[in-house]
């Protein structure tokens, strides 16, 4: 195909939006553009933008003012340069953005990438900028182009199934952002998992926002769930492991609790948000679920998967927070014994009850909290690499390390592990021997077979 314009795009935020940064790039070269990696080279430049916390908010105004540079730069040198903003930030802020940054060119929410090559086109003859944030019948997925099988860039792939939230925790812009819940095909879904494969990818992570609130349709139109899907994905010859995230401890249910026991793809790993562990914060959230109720649904899982690890989200600082419930987070973090887990001082987003609430807590204070969680965190993170030493595990070979004659992959628990390994294994699952953890990856020895 002829690639005569270029496009560079820039993903923040969540794997959803990683995926949609594909998805976004090859629907731009049916269109006929290249990508590159240099910014300042690039005749479209896309940000695929995060809303969920200020502080992902402010990155994207940062580079706005260098983009604009560059803009500025290029059209000196008689070259066009258009300037979309995409993802949850255009979502949210619509026509905004243009009144604080007047040289973006078009504002697409993420439910309109399909439209992406007709927006760039109407923007350009009509000469005028536009805003696109509607919500259509979810057409995107059934317009954006079938995904190619060719040679996967890596051995893991990120698989859209579901979209939007109707959960409403207060702090969180996501039902907003990416509105109401929405559940591919079992047929779409596995027709893309088989490209992927196609092409060499070896693991996929299904993604979604509330992913475990999955209720597709399967071929003969009756209702699926995400454990008949993970069964029917299962099948699949030559996809190795799936995994899925992000979940919600409500959707839970005793089907893909036992798809866990049952099916030997679905990796033993499971990121599941608590969020705050005293039930007044809980309820405050709106989280629908408790601090015992989460306990007793790690119980479940683990009984069914005791060799599971869980990792989770954590908030701290939210409106009315007192020491005593933080320290029921911090008691829920040591009972649990997470893997990993991602934490939070809460941000106030515009829209979301959380923000008007009483009890708003000082920086500091938050800042504080995370401190003392991260470090009860890190420790945990680190006993759970040092107990990786000794074992074999089976390890993803995703590619070449930095340093010569290394290869890097991923043991079911996600762990980052590097071996002495020719780069030809990479895509292959070869079981290692762990020798050595770091705080942050293991190293070990490629075992006999
Ligand atoms: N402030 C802080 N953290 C938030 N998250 C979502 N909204 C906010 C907010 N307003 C966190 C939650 C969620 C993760 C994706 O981001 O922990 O699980
Ligand atoms: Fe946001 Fe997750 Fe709550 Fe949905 S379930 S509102 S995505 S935090």
């Amino acid at each position: 195909m002829r690639q005569n314009k270029s496009v560079y795009i820039k993903t923040f935020g969540c794997q959803m939006n990683v995926y949609d940064s594909e998805r976004m790039g090859e629907s731009l070269a049916e269109a006929g553009y290249g990508t590159t990696e240099d910014m300042a080279a690039a005749d479209l430049i896309i940000l695929n933008t995060c809303h969920i916390r200020e502080k992902a908010d402010d990155k994207v105004y940062s580079d706005l003012g260098r983009i604009r540079e560059i803009k500025d730069q290029r059209r000196s040198e008689g070259l066009e340069t258009v300037v979309t903003v995409a993802g949850c930030v255009a979502q949210a802020e619509g026509s905004e953005i243009i009144a604080r940054a007047p040289f973006v060119d078009l504002v697409v929410g993420p439910q309109s990438y399909h439209k992406l090559p007709d927006l760039l086109f109407r923007a350009k003859s009509e000469h005028r900028r536009l805003v696109e944030t509607s919500f259509p019948e979810n057409e995107k997925f059934a317009q954006l182009p079938e995904r190619p099988a060719r040679q996967a860039r890596s051995a893991s792939a990120f698989l859209t199934v579901q979209e939007g939230c109707d959960k409403f925790c207060t702090f969180c812009v996501v039902p907003y952002t990416r509105g109401a819940e929405y559940s591919r095909s079992v047929s779409d879904v596995v027709a893309e998992a088989q490209r992927l494969v196609a092409g060499g990818v070896r693991e996929i992570t299904l993604l979604g926002q509330n992913v475990n609130a999955y209720h597709g349709t399967d071929g003969a139109g009756a209702p699926a769930t995400l454990a008949g899907l993970v069964r029917r994905l299962a099948e699949i010859e030559g996809l190795e492991r799936i995994r899925y995230t992000t979940s919600h401890p409500r959707d839970m249910n005793d089907d893909l609790i036992r798809a866990h026991a049952e099916v030997g793809k679905l990796m033993p790993y499971l990121h599941l948000p608590f969020q705050a562990g005293a039930d007044r914060i809980l309820a405050a959230m709106n989280r629908k679920h408790t601090a015992a109720g989460y306990r007793a649904i790690v119980k479940r899982i683990r009984d069914a998967r005791p060799d599971l690890a869980l990792s989770t989200d954590i908030i701290v600082g939210f409106p009315g927070e007192s020491e005593d419930e933080f320290a029921e987070t911090l008691g829920m973090v040591r009972e649990v014994g997470f893997a990993a887990a991602y934490t939070f001082k809460y941000s106030p987003r515009p829209g979301t009850p959380a923000a008007t609430m009483d009890g708003q807590l000082d920086e500091e204070v938050k800042i504080e909290r995370l401190a003392r969680l991260q470090e009860v965190l890190e420790a945990a993170h680190e006993a759970f690499n040092a107990r990786a030493v000794g074992q074999t595990l089976p390890v993803l070979f995703e590619r070449p390390a930095r340093q010569d004659g290394q290869i890097v992959g991923r043991t079911p628990y996600l762990q980052h592990v590097s071996v002495k390994g020719d780069p030809a294994l990479v895509g292959q699952i070869l079981p290692v021997e762990i020798l050595a953890a770091q705080p942050y990856s293991l190293s070990g020895s490629l075992a006999a077979a």
